[in-house]
């Protein structure tokens, strides 16, 4: 694989984009780019230094004076905040509720997407989250929008936490997923939206290897085009 091309992958919640652009960085060489991750980062420092979402000015402070690092050893991909592995902290149901109100705000935006596309210009990069294909880069090379029904993408996350030994109840997990595409797809800037050109995945039926396979397929078409 020569050219070094942007890949997107957008869509709600839960329908694999994590798993997915993870697997596909491994068997191209690419870069990926866990956008959602940057979010989390920020809800979980204004979360520490008590920094009220709706204060712009806060905000934009505590984006200007922050580093975000992706490492990757051979297991998994690690996130650094100002030097510090974030990894677990940003997954907590906490930092999760936060990040949906931290990433409507246009300041938070504006600054992640500009890291983003700093990371990301070069090539070689497979970036996921909600507006990658439409704002971030909406001249990717290759644009997916990876989606499953509320009901597959709520039973996977209730799997996901009973496997972690996490109390939960399935009907609520499914709630609480259709109240976060909800909250992702009504917000102002930047809500989550297919790219008209972006190519359909719904992954409710299909095996990760088999969306996998697919999406490599799809790539590597582009590549020889290029
Ligand atoms: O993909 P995730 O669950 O880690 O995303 C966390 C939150 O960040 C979620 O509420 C959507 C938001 N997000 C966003 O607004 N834009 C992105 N490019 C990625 C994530």
């Amino acid at each position: 694989m020569g050219t070094k091309l942007i890949v997107a992958i957008d869509g709600p919640s839960g329908a694999g984009k994590s798993t997915l652009s993870k697997a596909l960085a491994k068997h191209t060489g690419y870069v990926n780019i866990d956008t959602g991750a940057m979010y989390r980062s920020v809800a979980l420092l204004a979360n520490r230094q008590q920094v009220d979402v709706a204060d712009e000015h806060a905000l934009q402070r505590l984006c200007d004076g922050m580093t975000i690092e992706f490492v990757r050893d051979t297991e998994q991909e690690r996130v650094i905040v100002n030097g510090e592995d974030v990894s677990q902290q940003i997954r907590t149901p906490e930092v999760s509720l936060l990040t949906s109100k931290v990433a409507a705000q246009p300041v938070v935006r504006d600054a992640m997407v500009r890291l983003q596309r700093q990371m990301g210009e070069v090539g070689g990069v497979v970036l996921e989250g909600r507006d990658i294909g439409t704002v971030v880069f909406p001249n990717a090379d290759v644009k997916f929008f990876l989606s499953a029904t509320a009901e597959e993408r709520g039973r996977r996350r209730y799997e996901e936490l009973k496997a972690k030994g996490v109390e939960v109840d399935l009907q609520q997990t499914i709630a609480e997923v259709e109240q976060r595409d909800a909250a992702d797809s009504a917000r102002e800037h930047a809500p989550l939206k297919r790219a008209d050109d972006a190519i359909d995945i719904d992954s409710t039926r299909m095996g990760i290897d088999e969306v996998l396979d697919f999406m490599l397929q799809e790539i590597s078409a582009r590549e020889k085009r290029e």
